[in-house]
């Protein structure tokens, strides 16, 4: 079986298609034939941040959402058999800690997340495996488990609703449509910007109600504001979209951040966080249960995730440089099998 692996630490990355043999399943495994592997910015963060990865990673495969058919189970494994339509759900937990005796799981105190995908075939922890039903095929499957279930986690963080009123800086990448698309599932009013009018347009298709063509912090400051106060910004971007999120909420609004696309210090100014009682909030991923709950969105017609594009193992540096050069709108997908 195939992989694509990175050999060397060299910039920027390259991925090489190796052979491999044929994964065998210990005790609790399961080993699942891979249809479908999206990739996140995490991937690229792995693949080209400084210190992330050294010589003794390699050969290092990367991607952690997957969608595909169980093709062996190892012994003591009774919640999928061979044959079985499955999509993993990368959280890796402890299992004894406050979070994973009381929930959520996700802030399991010492998480981990799975690597692996871009892979032909996996060894996966089974019990992490959410079955698929027919109806939900593997390409959007493959979309979920990191993408839309951080913005799922995100907006249930922020306790968005009906009726609220949802900020998302950058709302065409993977976090960012499907906090659009989720947003407005939850009855909430959607606002997205992009630096890209034809992506922006694409999202505005989907649903969105306020569409800002800017990158620009101080014009999107202005822009939103006329719309009216914010109650949740979903902010993967950092820098500094995070103080133009926290000063456009309304009173007791939650600025929940997940990511630091733009940059890693974001600052703003302490008067508006505590004259408007308002909410900043970290997270990160979500639960099984919420991943099992987006199939059955997906199942049940009320979400469609958006596949921009999808690539042979051959193809990973188009893919890497599609999402580098910021040129998709939703998820990017490996197709290991083609
Ligand atoms: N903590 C977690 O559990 C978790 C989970 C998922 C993601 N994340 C983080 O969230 C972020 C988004 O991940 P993703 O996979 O959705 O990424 P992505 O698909 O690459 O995101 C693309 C979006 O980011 C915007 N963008 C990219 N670079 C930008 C820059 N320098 N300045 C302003 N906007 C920029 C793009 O804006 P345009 O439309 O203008 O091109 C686009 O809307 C990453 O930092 C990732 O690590 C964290
Ligand atoms: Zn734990």
């Amino acid at each position: 079986m195939r992989v694509a692996a990175l050999t060397s630490t060299e910039l920027p990355p390259e991925l090489e298609v190796q052979d491999r043999s044929t994964p065998e399943p210990n005790a609790g495994e399961a080993v699942v034939r891979v249809e479908a592997a999206a990739l996140n910015h995490r991937d690229l963060w792995k693949l080209e941040d400084d210190g992330r990865l050294d010589d003794s990673d390699l050969p290092f495969v990367p991607g952690g959402d997957l969608a595909g058919i169980v093709d062996a189970t190892g012994a003591d494994v009774s919640s999928v058999t061979a044959g079985d339509r499955v999509v993993l759900c990368p959280l890796e937990t402890c299992g004894v800690c406050r979070a994973c005796r009381d929930g959520p799981e996700n802030r399991c105190e010492n998480y981990s997340s799975f690597d692996g995908a871009f892979a032909e075939q996996v060894v996966v922890d089974a019990t992490r495996l959410v079955s698929l039903p027919d109806s939900v095929g593997f390409l959007k499957a493959a979309a979920l488990p990191i993408a839309y279930t951080t913005a799922y986690r995100m907006l249930r963080r922020g306790d968005a609703g009906a009726g609220d009123r949802v900020f998302v800086p950058g709302a065409t990448g993977g976090v960012g449509v499907a906090a659009i698309q989720l947003a407005t599932i939850l009855g909430a009013e959607t606002i997205g910007t992009s630096t890209d009018e034809d992506k922006l347009a694409a999202v505005d298709a989907l649903g969105l109600d306020h569409a800002i063509h800017t990158g620009d912090p101080d014009e999107m400051r202005e822009r939103v504001a006329s719309i009216g106060d914010v109650d949740i910004t979903i902010d993967h971007l950092g820098g500094p979209y995070t103080s133009v999120g926290v000063d456009l909420l309304g009173t007791n609004g939650a600025h929940v951040l997940c990511g630091r696309t733009a940059g890693q210090f974001p600052s703003f100014d302490a008067r508006e966080l505590y004259f408007g009682h308002k909410r900043i909030l970290g997270s990160t991923l979500g639960t099984q249960a919420d991943l099992a709950q987006l199939v059955e969105f997906v199942a049940d017609g009320r979400l469609d995730p958006v596949v921009a594009d999808e690539f042979s193992l051959s193809e990973t540096a188009a893919m890497l440089s599609a999402m580098r050069d910021r040129e998709m709108v939703g998820k990017l997908v490996l197709r290991p099998q083609q």
